[in-house]
């Protein structure tokens, strides 16, 4: 039997083990995700635990997706982000990937969205990094708003320094409207509208030429996601972006085809 499974600090409420075991048993393999909760200062001493334990792959969820670096050996991607979220022990030293990016560019891909336009990102936390990196990594010019500048612009130079050929630039959130005026694709990568009636753009920016995806997938239906139907917008719910994540994560650990519609149905199920 193969051995799957999460660290974080807490992960009880992780999504993340429906949607795995529904893949196995989509695909009748005999395997089991199991979640893991090491103390907050024991993300390498887990990691190595694991891997003598002979555990296959590991998702690494908060607070651990900086700490767990220093023990695997980062895609280039993972290393630019500065997180891991999936380890394949396979390799050695083991790989620490970061499907958080992919997760939403594949997300967007799903619903039709063409990545080769202008992109704004909300937020320039640990989701906004891995988002901005992913749509930049594909060519979209970025623009990143935040509340806090300072970290825009540090996450904006970050990615300007590495050999991605578009331009990032920072912003506040009162940029917001005239950024979106030009924008293609709006991703809401901060907490805001999480188990609150609550959007960080004013509706009446919102348009009928933007894909927007919020990575809030509590509720699945947020107030921006509401505002952009009304707008005429491609609206993207949070949870694609949890599922293409969990998906990406599951072809590198296997290299078989994945059942994305019963990992779908599960996730969506759990929810
Ligand atoms: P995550 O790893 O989920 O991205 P995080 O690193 O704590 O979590 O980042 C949270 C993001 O949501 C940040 O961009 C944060 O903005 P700041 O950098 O200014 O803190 C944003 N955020 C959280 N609460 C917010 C609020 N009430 N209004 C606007 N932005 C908010």
């Amino acid at each position: 039997m193969d051995v799957y499974g999460l660290i974080g600090n807490p992960v009880e409420h992780s999504l993340s083990p429906p949607m795995h075991e529904a893949a196995y048993e989509a695909l009748d393999r005999d395997a089991r995700y199991v979640t893991f909760e090491p103390p907050t200062d024991g993300a390498t001493d887990a990691i190595t635990s694991a891997e003598t334990l002979g555990v296959a792959g590991l998702n690494v969820t908060v607070p651990f997706k900086q700490d767990v670096l220093s023990a695997v050996e980062p895609t280039p991607l993972a290393a630019q982000i500065g997180a891991v979220n999936t380890i394949d022990f396979t390799t050695e030293p083991p790989t620490g990937h970061n499907t958080d990016a992919i997760g939403a560019v594949r997300a967007l891909a799903h619903h039709d969205v063409t990545l080769d336009g202008n992109a704004v990102v909300i937020g320039a936390g640990g989701a906004g990094r891995a988002v901005a990196f992913g749509l930049a990594d594909e060519g979209m010019s970025v623009d990143i708003a935040n509340r806090t500048v300072k970290r825009a612009q540090k996450l904006a130079a970050d990615i300007n320094e590495t050999a991605v050929a578009s331009s990032v630039s920072p912003s506040s959130l009162d940029g917001l409207p005239s950024l979106l005026e030009d924008a293609d694709v709006l991703v809401n990568a901060t907490s805001v509208g999480m188990e609150e009636d609550r959007s960080p753009v004013p509706a009446n920016a919102l348009h009928a030429d933007l894909a927007v995806l919020d990575a809030v997938y509590s509720p699945l239906s947020t107030r921006l996601l509401e505002d952009a139907k009304a707008a005429g917008a491609t609206t993207v719910d949070g949870a694609w972006m949890l599922l293409y994540q969990g998906v990406e994560a599951f072809e590198f650990w296997t290299d078989c085809d994945p059942p994305v519609e019963a990992m779908n149905d599960a996730l969506r199920g759990a929810l």
